[in-house]
């Protein structure tokens, strides 16, 4: 060793006039959060009874947003992302005007409000489609992607969807095929037509002007395909990473993430600019080369913020992460941040991917990391995957998510204080993991969340501080340094099960003073002699 290289972070300070820089935004899955009504179904009341949980009350988490999945009108074939009116309420999660109140409540409170944008694919009972399948001289015929049948009769292209099977579904009344990157009841909207992005862009004038403070928009990496429907090859990716893509055993070079797709994203940012303090925060699976293309190509002109799944799709391995976590800070461009999520309404939670043993530690890396931390509703508390056996045969979901998206449990009584009737879905285990058993233990997972939250918030560095990594500390130790103009702030995680002595020669020895720990540990800490335990994460200020 030559001794201690300098220390050099990577990554930008913020901008002080956007209020999601190193944000926490918490997910709502509306159907589980909450129920007003009894009707065992989530819905707008439900959540606005539960703000005090989230932001502005004492013992509040301490989250700066929430994005709702979404609440439109629909026959509910992908539970909302099949959307058949993209400008009002389902009824089933109350109205327009309980819309109002909720984002009214929010503002309040100082909680920034985020919908979801289907800006891909409608539902098949959308009026828009309806019409356009009603013949093929319809004037929307061409907002949605339709082809003749390929040479051979079967379908135009060898394009498999996001759920299996081909992406082409055929129309037996007007003898075409349409496309559809999801489930069939999901037809693509043709962003190629003029039309289709003016209709997308007035869907998001109308929320914007009601209030909301940004979108995440979904699966965007689908908007637009190319349009001679050349075949896919074989996936010979060497690099492909589980989960993004190449899982149907082809490469999806000409359905997905096509270059003009950068057009689609500045046409959505060009309509959120009209509108000050918005916000937009691309969903798609891809690596991070590829994603941060999503966020500009050196000019400020496309998503504000793009989740980054790398992190949620890597196994708890030290090598891993760190492939994750340097992936990302090296390949994020100049003037943006990562936005990290471990979980979602997609994936298996992190606390049963991971195992429970792990879900503090999982916490103090989603919320010491640079970048915007984005919360699924329950991991505070633990929440794990519902077993299949207890899950309804057939599911809600033919994909196989029904056990990611069981209702949130608010207390220990069988319904979890979710609802007063019965819920759409099973509650896993309300008993042992609930919101108000954990809201008095300081020892509680819910409390390490609320206290990474608050010292977040509080600590310039960690809020909005530069990144850098440190190696070699030990076998199983995550280490990193977050340093902002008047704090430096050295991050500690022992991602193992045993014991993690540190070396911290890199950062020059001498005392440090903990800012917040996974366990009870406080006060002040000599570097020279830090032994982490099992899964311990120490954040320090030095
Ligand atoms: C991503 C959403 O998160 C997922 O739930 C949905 O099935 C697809 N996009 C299609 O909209």
């Amino acid at each position: 060793m030559d001794g201690p290289r300098p220390l050099e972070s990577v990554g930008v300070t913020s901008k002080p006039d956007r209020w999601w820089d190193g944000a926490a935004i918490y997910q709502i899955y509306p159907r589980s959060f909450s129920d007003a009504d009894g009707d065992g179904i989530g819905d707008l009341a439900g959540i606005a009874s539960r703000l005090d949980h989230l932001a502005g009350a004492d013992g509040a988490l301490g989250v700066d947003a929430i994005w709702l999945s979404p609440i439109y009108p629909s026959p509910l074939h992908d539970f909302g992302y099949d959307i058949s009116d993209y400008t009002d309420v389902a009824a089933e999660y109350g109205t327009l005007a309980d819309l109002n109140e909720l984002i009214a409540a929010c503002h309040a409170r100082g909680l920034r409000f985020l919908m979801d944008l289907v800006p891909c694919h409608t539902s098949i009972e959308h009026p828009w489609f309806m019409e356009a399948r009603a013949g093929r001289d319809s004037p929307k015929r061409d907002w949605f992607i339709w082809a003749d049948a390929g040479p051979g009769g079967g379908p135009p292209s060898n394009w498999e969807a996001a759920f299996g099977g081909s992406s082409w579904e055929w129309d037996e009344a007007s003898g075409q095929y349409y496309l559809h990157s999801f489930y069939p009841e999901q037809p693509d909207l043709n962003w190629r037509n003029p039309a289709v992005a003016a209709a997308i862009g007035d869907v998001m004038r109308f929320w914007f002007a009601r209030g909301v403070d940004g979108f995440r928009v979904d699966a965007i990496f689908a908007a637009i395909k190319d349009d001679r429907f050349r075949d896919n090859p074989p996936d010979r990716r060497p690099h492909a990473i589980p989960g993004l893509g190449g899982d149907a055993g082809q490469d999806p070079l000409w359905s997905l993430n096509r270059p003009e797709v950068h057009d689609v994203i500045r046409h959505l940012r060009e309509v959120a600019e009209e509108f000050p303090g918005r916000v937009l925060v691309g969903e798609a699976y891809l690596p991070v080369e590829e994603l941060a293309g999503y966020l500009g190509h050196g000019a400020d002109d496309e998503f504000h913020l793009a989740f980054n799944f790398e992190l949620l799709l890597t196994p708890w391995e030290h090598q891993h992460l760190t492939l994750a976590i340097e992936r990302s800070e090296a390949l994020h461009p100049p003037d943006t941040i990562p936005t990290y999520a471990l979980s979602n309404h997609d994936q298996s939670r992190h606390a049963t991917r991971w195992g429970s043993e792990r879900a503090r530690a999982a916490a103090f890396l989603l919320i010491t990391l640079r970048g915007v931390a984005v919360l699924y509703a329950g991991e505070e508390i633990g929440m794990v995957d519902a077993d299949p056996a207890i899950l309804p045969d057939p599911p809600f979901d033919r994909a196989g998510r029904d056990g990611y998206r069981t209702p949130m449990q608010w207390d220990a009584t069988p319904s979890g204080g979710f609802t007063t009737g019965t819920a759409w879905l099973p509650l896993v285990d309300p008993a042992s993991r609930n919101v108000a058993g954990q809201a008095s233990d300081p020892a509680s997972l819910l409390s390490l969340y609320r206290r990474l939250l608050a010292v977040r918030r509080a600590s310039s560095a960690l809020r909005h501080g530069r990144h850098r990594s440190i190696f070699g500390v030990g076998p199983g130790v995550l280490a990193w340094l977050r340093e902002a103009d008047d704090e430096r702030v050295l991050v500690l995680l022992n991602t193992g099960d045993g014991d993690g002595p540190c070396d911290l020669a890199e950062v020059n020895g001498g005392a440090g003073e903990i800012v917040v720990a996974t366990t009870e540990r406080a006060g002040t800490v000599n570097l020279d002699r830090i032994k982490l335990r099992p899964h311990e994460g120490i954040a320090i200020r030095i």
